[in-house]
């Protein structure tokens, strides 16, 4: 490509943000200041943003650069909840439309992932995002949303996952049952009633920190994931968000959504439920492979609700 650098990267310009990167590090400079994150990191950090469409509130890539989602546009910001660039007045934010910032960000991604790097897979379980550029890998970076249009596994819908179809039962799940549950419908129902093995589906997934919703009933989005190592992202949501630890451990920080200042550290065991209040931050370290269950509410006036106080940050009180 001829405008790629010494290492075969090339710069990419979004509003004043510019971002480059070399065989370790990106780079990101905005009028006034830069900063500099190790590429995995960053493209980790990257991708769920594009694939979530820059979820809910606010994805810090780490303390200083990251994204607030205002649903339609994005503020892309440097310094914007770190508490020393605060007090200085250092923070950049530049408010884009949301389609600007999400094509810029996938050509980045396109550009700098090499060939043997799935930012969306464990660290034990991808090669590395290091060195000059050599390839790219479309299939790791383009995968695509299964939209079920009843329920997975019934007939004519998205068919469950299975070792024949390439979806082979992680190494750290090889625990979980694969059996089926049998269901007896009655005559003339046979197509109305379905059950599925959950956990056996989430068992064969092959990306982590990835919250897929599998459960949509009005505002209730009900979002099953598969972690390990820790979640590329530091996320300040803008509502309440809940979690159910379906198995093994999830440790978290939680931090002050505005400033980063510390404020607890959670370890959630199996069984565990957590109700993460609307004014933190928060990033989850888990050991080994574990399931989670995040329950997100999708109602758009929530923001505005928690924002002004009318809802108080926490749900429950103790
Ligand atoms: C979260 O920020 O709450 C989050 C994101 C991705 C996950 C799990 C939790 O996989
Ligand atoms: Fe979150």
């Amino acid at each position: 490509m001829s405008d790629a650098n010494q290492y075969g990267y090339r710069a990419f310009q979004l509003g004043g943000f510019r971002f480059t990167r070399d065989e370790y590090f990106v780079h990101i400079a905005w009028p006034g200041g830069s900063h500099t994150m190790p590429a995995d990191a960053f493209l980790r950090a990257l991708i769920r943003d594009v694939a979530w469409n820059f979820f809910y509130g606010i994805v810090n890539f780490d303390s200083v650069f990251g994204t607030v989602n205002h649903y339609g546009t994005v503020d892309v910001f440097a310094g914007l909840y770190n508490a020393g660039y605060r007090e200085k007045n250092k923070q950049h934010v530049e408010n884009i439309n949301g389609d600007e910032v999400r094509e810029r960000f996938s050509e980045i991604l396109a550009d700098w992932t090499n060939e043997d790097f799935d930012p969306f897979a464990a660290p034990e379980e991808t090669g590395t995002p290091f060195g000059s550029k050599h390839g790219s890998n479309p299939k790791a970076i383009n995968r695509k949303r299964l939209v079920a249009s009843r329920m997975t596994g019934m007939k004519g819908d998205t068919p469950l996952r299975s070792d024949a179809a390439g979806n082979p039962v992680n190494r750290q799940f090889k625990d979980i049952p694969q059996d089926e549950p049998e269901v007896h419908a009655e005559p003339g129902f046979e197509t109305e009633v379905h059950a599925y093995n959950f956990f056996a589906y989430v068992s064969r997934s092959d990306v982590t920190w990835n919250p897929s919703v599998c459960a949509a009933v009005k505002d209730s989005l009900i979002c099953a994931t598969t972690e390990e190592f820790m979640l590329p992202v530091i996320h300040g949501n803008d509502r309440v968000e809940w979690f159910v630890q379906l198995s093994d451990e999830i440790h978290w920080d939680i931090q002050d959504r505005d400033s980063g200042a510390p404020r607890a550290r959670a370890v959630m065991k199996a069984g565990d439920v957590a109700a993460m209040p609307a004014d933190i931050r928060h990033q989850g370290y888990s050991p080994k492979r574990s399931l989670l269950l995040v329950w997100e509410n999708g109602d758009p006036t929530l923001p505005e609700k928690y924002a002004s106080g009318k809802l108080k940050s926490n749900p429950v009180d103790f």
